[in-house]
């Protein structure tokens, strides 16, 4: 018997960006263009594959993005987010399967690890923690305890230094 089901998840791609907006507006509303994260998503191009959307009979339901950054001189890593599910799909597990398959993706092209700017409560679960104080700096002011990582490789314990746009 063929089942439907509830959701799928996809590569994003631009046939999205529209619905992708819609709902990070919705979600962050117009202070999102402020937050310092989005310095290193400004003239970067996410990671194809590594971000996706998830779909339901409805539209689209659900985003994550990841963003190739530079490390310091040499290093690199994905910087993650943001991620957003739709309220009335809350609680359904459609962002823990979204952080999953990011990470998965992140991991099987070769990143050292996966960065982001969030609340360590939530993201402790995906096996992130804080990447301690001063370790990376970012293009603008930021709360320290929010900086995660989360190590895919031994060599992410190197990573140290300013995040910035890849040129
Ligand atoms: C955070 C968010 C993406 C989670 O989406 P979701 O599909 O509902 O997540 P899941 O179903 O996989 O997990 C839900 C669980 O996460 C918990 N959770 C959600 N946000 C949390 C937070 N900031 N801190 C701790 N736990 C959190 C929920 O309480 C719920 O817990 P439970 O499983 O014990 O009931 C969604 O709530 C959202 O879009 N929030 C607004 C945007 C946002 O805060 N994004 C993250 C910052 S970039």
């Amino acid at each position: 018997m063929n089942t439907i089901p509830a959701y799928e998840i996809v590569p994003d791609s631009p046939e999205h960006s529209d619905a992708v907006e819609a709902l990070y507006d919705d979600v962050f509303g117009p202070g999102r263009f402020a937050k310092t994260a989005e310095r290193l998503r400004e003239g970067n191009s996410p990671i194809a594959d590594a971000s996706l959307v998830a779909i339901d009979s409805e539209g689209l339901t659900g985003v994550v993005r990841v963003w190739p950054v530079k490390v310091g001189e040499g290093g690199r890593a994905a910087f993650l987010g943001p991620i957003a599910v739709a309220e009335r799909r809350r609680g359904n597990g459609v962002a823990f399967k979204l952080m999953e398959r990011a990470i998965g993706v992140c991991r099987e092209q070769g990143y050292a690890a996966v960065i982001l700017v969030g609340d360590h409560e939530y993201y402790e679960r995906f096996g992130f923690h804080p990447a301690g104080d001063g370790r990376f700096l970012l293009p603008g002011p930021v709360d320290q305890k929010r900086v995660l990582i989360r190590d895919l490789a031994d060599r992410a314990a190197k990573l140290k230094g300013e995040l910035s746009v890849p040129r």
